[in-house]
């Protein structure tokens, strides 16, 4: 008999708006995202500045809204003022976090091109590694203020006349982890993002800052890093950051379906981190979630590991996983869990755009194709409106490795009161099993199916490639259906399933 997971629609039940930065990204200059993934004057796809434009209409497609640049790892050796001014006349410079050579073609003028043109918004990080408050405050200038200073008219003379305006900045990148360049210890980078944070507000009050978490939930000092940054910086930052990856260990497919189980974990504890923070100061004001940067990331593949020796490639190919069905359905989860938090999570960007640990991946010079994980986050972030509400799930459950016991089966909702339409987003975590969908819509009487569809394959290992991007993409469920006031749809075994409803006035 196939088994049932139940929960309830109801629009009184609010966790917070849906926020279109949850469904943001990141470029950063790793691999052949920048070289060859957005940038490739060589492609028949190549616009009169050399960005592709075949990358840019599945940027628009994803939904992207922030993206995060240019690091990541990158950041912290990066002198941002080598990507400005003539092209022809910029230093090619060592990149020692990916053992790479970056010949600048693309800076912040160039990206901020790019952004305009893929219709997002920058989420630019500053290099507190090898550099510090005053070079911070001179990208800031460059990029914030109107004219008549000595930054503000170089990016006049670079050609953008007008200021680039971008709210969110990002005080350097992962400080805590031992490969980055220049770590720090929490004490340390609390004092240093304090002080850069407070003066970029002296240049400018309305940005609004990140401040670095943990680079993992599992680096040894997670919990005390944010709870001692914090304590520095509280009164200068907006937000805290997250990031995870996670990968399917050797055989244990059940553990690896059940990632949004940590990322739920991990979220809360950030947060309670953050509220002590909060208390201990006896002030009001919340620090949120920056989640910039989540994925699968297989990071023990031979393609994650950076050249060595005498070889520093520019645009080497780096990070390329090939993502299959079961990662598709695990990004979804995750995005599952993204929502399920929107009070908390403010902000995240699926880590990276093209290429490099990717949805979108290109052929240099040539073709460029829709991995697993483009579809569920494409059609999370076009149809989720409104609110989140709050789904109150009954399922199933199955035995993991890494995390006990866990429900086969999650989902979230939105709801839009503008449309009055509900959207429904499940996984089923099943290897084997069709599980029941069955959603009491008590809050919504009168809605129907409008739309419903399934992304699987009986075999979840299949991916993507150049030739065929589409044997696996979301299908129609035939068996979703109202009646009663209730949803019920089949959910095949490792699948992501959107049910879209409404009609009721
Ligand atoms: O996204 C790839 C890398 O992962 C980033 O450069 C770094 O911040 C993280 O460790």
């Amino acid at each position: 008999m196939t088994s049932k997971a139940s929960l309830a629609v109801d629009p009184a039940f609010v966790v917070g708006p849906v926020r279109r930065r949850t469904f943001g990204s990141f470029v950063e200059h790793l691999g052949r995202c920048v070289y060859t993934g957005i940038y490739d004057p060589e492609a028949p796809t190549a616009d009169e500045d050399g960005f592709r434009s075949d990358v840019i209409d599945m940027t628009r497609e994803l939904g992207i809204s922030t993206v995060r640049y240019p690091g990541g790892n990158f950041v912290s050796g990066y002198r941002w003022e080598d990507g400005i001014g003539p092209v022809d006349e910029r230093p090619t410079r060592l990149d020692l976090a990916w053992h790479s050579s970056d010949p600048n073609k693309v800076g912040v003028d160039e990206f901020m091109k790019w952004s305009k043109k893929s219709g997002t918004e920058p989420m630019m990080a500053v290099n507190l590694g090898t550099r510090g408050v005053q070079e911070a405050l001179d990208l800031l200038e460059y990029c914030n203020i109107k004219g008549g200073t000595y930054w503000s008219d170089k990016r006049r003379e670079n050609g953008a006349e007008e200021p680039h305006d971008i709210r969110m900045w990002c005080l350097g990148n992962e400080m805590d982890g031992p490969w980055q360049i220049g770590a720090m210890t929490a004490d340390e980078y609390g004092r240093l993002a304090a002080r850069t944070a407070s003066a970029m507000r002296m240049m400018d009050p309305d940005i609004e800052l990140v401040a670095c978490g943990s680079s993992a939930s599992m680096m040894p000092t997670f919990g005390e890093w944010e709870r001692t940054v914090l304590n520095h910086c509280y009164e200068h930052v907006d937000y805290i950051s997250a990031h995870a990856y996670y990968f399917e260990d050797e055989g244990d497919l059940g553990s690896f379906l059940a990632s949004a189980v940590d990322m739920d974990h991990f979220v809360e504890s950030v947060v309670a981190a953050a509220d002590q923070v909060r208390a201990a100061k006896k002030g009001t004001k919340r620090i949120n979630i920056s989640f910039d940067e989540w994925n699968v990331w297989y990071q023990q593949r031979a393609e994650s590991k950076p050249p060595t020796g005498d070889d520093w490639p520019v645009g080497p190919v780096l990070l390329e996983d090939r993502y299959n069905v079961a990662d598709a359905v695990v990004v979804g989860n995750l995005l599952i869990s993204l929502l399920r938090h929107t009070d908390r999570v403010h902000a995240a960007s699926l880590a990276q755009l093209v290429n490099v640990i990717a949805p979108i991946m290109t052929e240099p010079g040539g073709r460029s194709w829709r991995q697993t994980t483009f579809h569920p986050f494409a059609q999370a972030s076009q149809l989720a409106k409104g609110d989140v509400l709050r789904v109150a799930i009954e399922s199933p459950t199955y035995e993991t490795k890494k995390f006990g016991e866990v429900p086969v089966v999650d989902a979230v909702a939105t709801y839009d009161a503008e449309s009055g339409e509900v959207v429904v987003f499940a996984v089923n975590r099943s290897l084997t099993e069709d599980v029941t969908l069955d959603v009491d819509l008590r809050g919504v009487a009168g809605v129907e199916v409008l739309e419903a569809t399934s992304l699987s394959h009986p075999d979840h290992t299949w991916s993507a490639t150049a030739d065929d991007d589409t044997t696996v993409a979301p299908v129609a469920n035939a068996s979703a259906s109202v009646a009663d006031g209730r949803l019920t749809a089949a959910m095949p075994p490792v699948s992501w399933n959107v049910i879209r409803l409404g009609g009721a006035r």
